[in-house]
This record gives C-alpha cells, sequence and structure tokens, in this order.
C-alpha cells in the first residue's frame, strides 16, 4: 500500500464516527482541494494530501488531548518510509494551520504545502458547503439560529470563539466566515472564494428577507 492511502486508512480510523462536522467526508474533500491548489502553484501533491488526511485528527474538539495525538500521529509517521524533513512539516502543519490558532498571539509560518491545505480547510468552510456545515455545528451545539438584536461581536478572540453562549449560526459567517475570503494564502484558493463568498451573501440577504416576511 502507498504511504497516502496508510494515512488515509489511519485518519478514516480516527475520525470514521465523528459527528461535529469533521466527518471522513470533510477530510476527503479537504484532500481533493488540496490537490487540486497544489497543481496549480506547484506544491508537492503527497504532502498536501497527506497532511489534509492528518490535520483534524489532532483538533482539540475531537480528541480529548491533542499533545498526545500528535504524538501519535509522529510516531505512526515515523513508522513509514519519508524523510524526517517531510514528516517535520507535517507535523508543524496539523499543529499549527487551524483558524483557532489565527486568534492566538503564537506567531506562525506555514511552509507552501502547509498553506495550501489551510486553504483547503477554510474553502471547506465557506460557499454551500461551509452554510451545510456551519448550521450542522451551531444545531449540534445548540446555537441560537438568529437575533437581529444581537450584532455579530468584533475582533474575536480564541476564548470568545469558542465560547458558543455568546454565538449565533448567521452572526458567525460575519465573524468568521465572510473574513476567510481574504485571509487565504494562495491566489488559486482566492479565485476558488470569490464565487463562495458571493452564495454566502445571497444567502444571508434572502434569509434575512424572508426572516423579515419581505420575500
Ligand atoms: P478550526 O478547527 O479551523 O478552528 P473549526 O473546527 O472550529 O475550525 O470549525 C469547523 C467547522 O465548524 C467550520 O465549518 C466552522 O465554520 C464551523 N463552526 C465553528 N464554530 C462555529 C460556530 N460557533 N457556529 C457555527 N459553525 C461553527
Ligand atoms: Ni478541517
Amino acid at each position: 500500500m502507498s504511504n497516502l492511502t496508510l494515512i488515509r486508512d489511519f485518519a478514516r480510523q480516527k475520525l470514521g464516527a465523528d459527528k461535529s462536522g469533521h466527518a471522513f467526508d470533510h477530510l476527503e474533500r479537504v484532500a481533493r482541494t488540496a490537490k487540486y491548489l497544489a497543481q496549480k502553484e506547484g506544491a508537492d501533491l503527497f504532502q498536501v494530501q497527506a497532511a489534509a488526511y492528518l490535520h483534524d485528527v489532532i483538533d482539540e474538539k475531537i480528541v480529548a488531548n491533542s499533545k498526545e495525538a500528535l504524538i501519535e500521529v509522529r510516531d505512526f509517521l515515523r513508522g513509514l518510509d519519508l524523510e524526517a524533513t517531510i514528516v517535520d512539516d507535517l507535523l508543524y502543519t496539523i499543529d499549527n494551520m487551524s483558524f483557532a490558532k489565527t486568534l492566538t498571539d503564537q506567531e506562525v509560518k506555514l511552509s507552501l504545502s502547509g498553506q495550501i491545505v489551510q486553504d483547503a480547510d477554510w474553502l471547506d468552510a465557506i460557499g454551500a458547503i461551509g452554510i451545510t456545515r456551519a448550521i450542522y455545528y451551531g444545531g449540534r451545539h445548540g446555537e441560537t439560529i438568529y437575533d437581529p438584536k444581537q450584532p455579530p461581536r468584533e475582533n474575536l478572540s480564541y476564548e470568545d470563539y469558542r465560547n458558543l453562549a455568546d454565538e449565533t449560526i448567521i452572526n458567525h459567517f460575519y465573524e468568521k466566515l465572510l473574513k476567510i475570503k481574504d485571509q487565504l494564502n494562495t491566489s488559486a484558493a482566492k479565485n476558488i472564494a470569490t464565487h463562495r463568498q458571493n452564495v454566502m451573501l445571497n444567502f444571508l440577504d434572502e434569509f434575512k428577507a424572508e426572516w423579515r416576511a419581505e420575500r
């Protein structure tokens, strides 16, 4: 079996039962988008797909202890026939690429493959799939759908981001999802985001009009 197949199987086994919006279909989409972006941007196809499959295996929302999970991934990767520099880059990428990380003071410098996987992951949070995932996540965490009297929070901190008591599903678009387009690393990803941004803006416009019984 190829290294990528082994990595994919490892991730599937770890996340197969996830119901928080990080199920295996998310990993498959991120891997596919990352491969496409890597072809456009001239990055290593194995490295971006490997990181795509592994990126949520250490997520703090999914595993009890993400430090231990990272060590488990490290030991697994060291058991494969891979150069140490590649393993190190994969581990750094998955440990530092999350949106939540951008809300901390920690300085992060991802490699080109890391930037591509981050873009692919963020693209999966916007557009029609992004709308679906936000509603799914919000429903699962008992968020209010919408409250016109509650304005979106500005300059979200890491703690705010994880504090769902003050969150509404519609505010999540203003607090995070509509901002993603300007935070992407590569121009190939920015091109995809332009259309997805319009899908979200049209959805929000329609949602609010229906809420006010205007349409
Ligand atoms: P990251 O791990 O990159 O910080 P998350 O794992 O928090 O990102 O997000 C996973 C998915 O859940 C994304 O599609 C995201 O938009 C959605 N999500 C995260 N927080 C909320 C929230 N408070 N309300 C609705 N959707 C959310
Ligand atoms: Ni992800």
